[in-house]
């Protein structure tokens, strides 16, 4: 059996700070077991024991799951020393020990990222051989050719690299614009298959991985928890 302080399974939950959490408990609004706990220091095993806040029981989630609709400028690191990171973001709540983002999107790079705690699922996320979609619109320097849609179906030929087949839609936007469905993420890859056809993305967005959209309502450097469906369908390509 493996305890922990109960102030730090309330914090972990989102109830609060480690601070507000004391505060709750020591009011009484938290039960273990049905006995009211007065103590934050209290030990309890968070996987078996059945917390209850102003009585409604909680359950206790192992890992956090984010969704960030990434901002310009902000750096897909946990920590960095000089630079402003997507963690650095996150209300304190969800900045738990081991968050980081599971995949990087560049500094100019906007939309949808995910970030957990969980290495696992961002191991089988991000393994090449998982091949999980991910969509991206793209501003362009040039508008998409015919034979740009059959190269990037075709494999690009980057320098040190041929491309997974990926597809390719002209879009309209402001200007010369395109929708690419890419299942792999090397460095700047979007960006240099675009070069690689002699084009240059002027402004990048993720919008879908695997079967789940970046959520419209949030604006940029905002952030919700991604529910238990959408954990499963970031790995299939279905949509919601
Ligand atoms: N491809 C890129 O070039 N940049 C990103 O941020 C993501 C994919």
């Amino acid at each position: 059996m493996k305890t922990e302080r109960l102030d730090k399974i309330l914090a972990s939950q989102n109830t609060g700070t480690r601070k507000e959490v004391g505060a709750i408990i020591r009011a009484g609004r938290v039960s273990v077991n049905g006995e009211v706990a007065r103590r934050p220091d209290d030990k309890v095993d968070p996987e078996n024991a059945l917390i209850a806040l102003d009585g409604v029981p909680l359950t206790v989630k192992k890992h956090l799951y984010l969704m960030m609709n990434k901002p310009d400028g902000v750096l897909s690191a946990s920590r960095d020393p000089k630079a402003r990171t997507v963690v650095d973001l996150l209300p304190r709540e969800w900045q738990r020990r081991g968050i980081f983002p599971a995949g990087r999107l560049d500094r100019d790079t906007e939309g949808l990222l995910i970030l957990t705690d969980d290495g696992a699922f961002a191991h089988r996320m991000l393994a090449p051989r998982s091949h999980v979609t991910k969509w991206y619109e793209a501003r362009l320097a040039h508008p998409v050719s015919e034979d740009d849609v059959r190269a990037f179906r075709l494999g690009v030929e980057l320098n040190d690299m041929t491309c997974l087949p990926a597809e390719l839609t002209a879009a309209e936007g402001d200007g010369p614009a395109a929708l690419v469905k890419v299942r792999e993420g090397k460095y700047h890859q979007v960006k240099r298959m675009f070069l690689a056809r002699e084009n240059e993305v002027l402004k990048l967005r993720r919008v879908r991985i695997g079967g789940v959209a970046l959520d419209a309502s949030l604006a940029p450097g905002e952030v919700r928890e991604l529910a238990p469906d959408e954990q499963k369908l970031i790995f299939e390509d279905r949509i919601l």
